[in-house]
């Protein structure tokens, strides 16, 4: 059967970096994964109000989550943290209270920068957070990767070999993880 995977890019510009890795892993990826983006642009921010009527985006992303086997975070870093554009979405599926979308979900997280920590600080913030939402997510390897010219391209192909290897592995590692997770 097909394994439906969700995908959050933590970045709203057209050229994102973050967008670019994230083709280049479903690519490396094998054929009964199915890899959709889930939309967070047109998200209003989130207002506990909500909870007595969510809102109908706020609920599309969380059928979109649901819907899924598996859930793959790619995210920029912003001041040290992700982006605010990100935790509001994330805060979305995770109500109204009791109706966690995210529980349970096996995830991946990876991120690049143009700085040269490539988004660590900001992985680590999302972890803390994935562990709140009960989502088990991959450990290692850890993928922190810094930006630099003709590295990645908008159809995900990785400009330089070793880089090539070693988000393969991150992929045969979260592939095999995520099999295992959902059984
Ligand atoms: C950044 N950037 C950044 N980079 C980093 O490594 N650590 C950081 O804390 C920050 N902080 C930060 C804050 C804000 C508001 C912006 C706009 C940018 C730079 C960031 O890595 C760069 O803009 C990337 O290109 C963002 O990822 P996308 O949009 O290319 O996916």
């Amino acid at each position: 059967a097909t394994i439906r995977v969700a995908v959050f890019v933590g970045s709203l510009r057209k050229d994102s970096f973050n967008r670019k890795l994230a083709k280049a892993v479903e690519k490396l990826a094998p054929g009964d994964f199915e890899f959709t983006h889930v939309r967070i642009d047109d998200l209003p921010l989130y207002n506990q109000d909500f909870d007595e009527d969510y809102p109908a985006e706020a609920k599309r992303l969380k059928q979109d989550v649901e819907s899924a086997d598996a859930v793959l975070f790619v995210t920029p870093e912003y001041n040290r943290a992700i982006p605010g554009v990100l935790k509001n979405a994330i805060d979305i599926g995770s109500r109204p209270w009791g109706t966690n979308s995210f529980a349970g979900k096996p995830a991946g997280v990876l991120g690049i920068s143009i700085g040269a920590i490539g988004t660590a600080l900001a992985q680590q913030h999302l972890r803390n957070t994935l562990a709140y939402l009960d989502m088990p997510t991959l450990g290692q390897p850890e993928v922190f990767m810094q930006m630099k010219d003709g590295l990645l391209d908008d159809d995900g192909n990785v400009g330089n070999d070793d880089t090539r290897k070693f988000l393969q592995d991150f992929v045969d590692r979260y592939v095999a993880w995520v099999r295992k997770q959902i059984g």
